[in-house]
């Protein structure tokens, strides 16, 4: 078979949104690495100065600039992974590097190879297989995203119209797009993705802004080392997320979304791709939705490895072909978004209980909170724990009884040294502080949040100081450097956390490093260099004796 042209790349894409990354996929799919030639030939067909993409392409993880290398492996190197013995498994594999966390910590360690993901604990038991299901629900419980989750068949459009799929956007469309706004609003549902931005609130100013095309995002990179839930919906409930992103329009007046997916889930990508094209067949999607005057259109994206671009505007500008930085705010999305036009970005799991909620109504979501929480919260729990997977919990249900009740404790009469909360952004929960329930006000009143609902698990035998150092390092690589604060900071204390150069004895070290996160948390331009001190901040109030062992030894 003759090999596509790079003028035939160029033409496929040339008359869609988005292009720059999907024409850099195609080349780097083509040849297997991206050459200075196929470089050539994209600056010259976007009409992009080649020294500005170059920067934009070698400022991601997985685009390889060498011959063959994207089939290469990549071994995942995330916290739980390095616990597994990721260091081995990269030494064991010819030609393997190093990825962060690929989000499959509850399975054993993913590897890369090409497009497909693997997972093993060495070269040889190396397989392919289906991400992990939920495990069951308990006794007691209702769910909201993972109702129908584990229903066989639930991915293809029969499957999912079988337990009440696209009821939702059915009733949505009998009411006016304000009405579902307030719908959404009366819910109480936040968002999902970190920052818990009031989604209601989100999609009214989008209504309200001037300009169109308006866009809805879907934020899919879910880079938070420590958090799987969004991968596990994609894979299991796609239509969810469309019938999700299809209602997020019709309620903000949008008529074209992207769905923006992290590289390094490659089957979920085919799983995407097979719910749109069947939602676009079954009228679901693109022009006249089910009969209606309301139009949306549906573009897939991948990334291509870059934490920093699951911060919405930093996405933004990904999908936009511009390098990849954090935008500075205001103006934020909701008016200046997606080529400077309102803008809604909602996570994955945000998405997916917007038609839940409509099918059943606010005041049942609500009601699945506890006390004054509204609604569930997937937590993706991993580490030293019996059951690790991903778990639908109401918000306000006790951290402690998720650990030792649902998923089983943790193993061979270990206690609980500690766990991360929002992946690895919130830092860590110690000693009394473990007596949380899962929601924000109750972390938040510990100096941390609940975020993404990432919570990761060490047992007394870890080494605080070393998992720190490992957190500290991947915040590091990932800081996208714009500012200098987080930017010098994160290295900073790296290496402090690494025991490298700095001062000597305890006070000292203590006041630098403290002094180091506090500018970090007031200067820093984005999330990112505001959350990594809460690690050493947190090493500190809970590990004294660690941290005095490390610095005096
Ligand atoms: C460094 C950083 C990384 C982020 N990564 C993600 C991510 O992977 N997925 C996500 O949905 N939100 C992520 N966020 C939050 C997004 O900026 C944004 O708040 C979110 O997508 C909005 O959707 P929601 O309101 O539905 O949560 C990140 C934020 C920061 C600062
Ligand atoms: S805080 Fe860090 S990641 Fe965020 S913009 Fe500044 S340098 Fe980039």
């Amino acid at each position: 078979m003759t090999p596509i042209s790079d003028d035939d790349i160029l033409a496929r894409w040339k008359e869609e949104p988005a292009p720059l990354l999907p024409i850099l996929h195609d080349f780097h799919d083509r040849d297997g690495f991206l050459s200075e030639e196929a470089l050539r030939a994209v600056a010259h067909g976007l009409r992009i100065p080649i020294a500005d993409l170059f920067g934009t392409v070698t400022f991601y993880h997985h685009f390889a600039r060498e011959p063959r290398g994207l089939g290469a492996p990549r071994v995942c190197t995330g916290p739980i992974c390095k616990m597994r013995g990721a260091d081995a498994l990269l030494g064991a594999l010819d030609g393997a590097t190093a990825m962060p966390c690929s989000g499959r910590c509850d399975d054993p360690i993913p590897v890369l190879r090409g497009h497909d993901t693997l997972v093993g604990l060495s070269g040889e038991s190396l397989e392919s297989r289906p991400s992990p299901l939920p495990p069951a629900v308990q006794e007691g419980i209702e769910e909201c995203v993972f109702a129908h989750i584990r229903e066989p068949g639930r991915a293809s459009l029969d499957g999912y119209r079988n337990s009440g799929g696209y009821e939702g956007l059915r009733k949505a469309l009998d009411m006016t797009p304000a009405e579902l706004v307030q719908l959404v609003a009366d819910s109480g549902l936040a968002g999902r993705g970190g920052a818990g931005f009031p989604t209601g609130v989100k999609w009214k100013a989008v209504a309200d802004a001037e300009g169109h095309p308006k866009t809805i995002v879907c934020n899919a990179d879910e880079g938070e080392p420590g958090c799987f839930k969004d991968r596990c919906l994609m894979d299991y409930d796609p239509h969810g997320v469309v019938e999700g992103m299809v209602l997020a329009a019709y309620a903000t007046g949008a008529t074209r979304g992207f769905l923006y997916l992290r590289y390094e889930y490659p089957e979920t990508e085919l799983v995407l791709a097979r719910a749109m094209s069947e939602a676009r067949e079954a009228g679901l999607l693109g022009p006249g939705i089910l009969g209606t005057v309301f139009s949306f259109e549906l573009y897939l994206r991948r990334g291509a490895g870059a934490y920093i671009c699951g911060e919405e505007t930093s996405l933004l500008n990904s999908l936009e072909g511009k390098h990849p930085f954090p935008r500075n705010r205001p103006p934020y999305p909701v008016t200046h978004g997606f080529a400077d036009l309102p803008t809604a970005v909602n996570n994955v799991e945000t998405l997916a209980s917007v038609p839940p909620i409509v099918r059943h109504g606010a005041d049942w979501y609500r009601g699945l909170g506890r006390g004054d929480q509204a609604g569930t919260k997937v937590i993706s729990l991993s580490g030293d724990v019996a059951r690790p997977g991903n778990y639908e919990v109401p918000l306000g249900f006790p951290l402690i009884e998720l650990i030792d009740g649902w998923a089983g404790g943790t193993r061979d009469g270990h206690t609980i040294q500690a766990v991360t909360m929002a992946g690895l952004s919130g830092g860590f929960l110690a000693g009394d502080d473990l007596d949380v329930t899962l929601d924000e006000p109750s972390i938040r009143s510990r100096g941390s949040f609940l975020g993404a609902g990432g919570i990761m698990v060490f047992d007394d035998t870890r080494d605080m100081i070393e998992v720190s150092h490992q957190a500290m390092e991947f915040f590091a690589d990932e800081s996208c450097g714009k500012c200098f604060p987080c930017r010098i900071g994160t290295q900073r204390l790296m290496e402090r956390l690494a025991g490298k150069e700095g001062p000597k004895e305890l006070q000292p070290w203590i006041e630098e490093v403290v002094d180091v996160g506090k500018t970090m948390m007031e200067t820093s331009a984005c999330g990112l260099g505001m959350a990594a001190p809460l690690i050493t901040n947190s090493l500190l109030k809970y590990f004294p004796e660690q941290v005095s062992d490390h610095v005096t030894r």
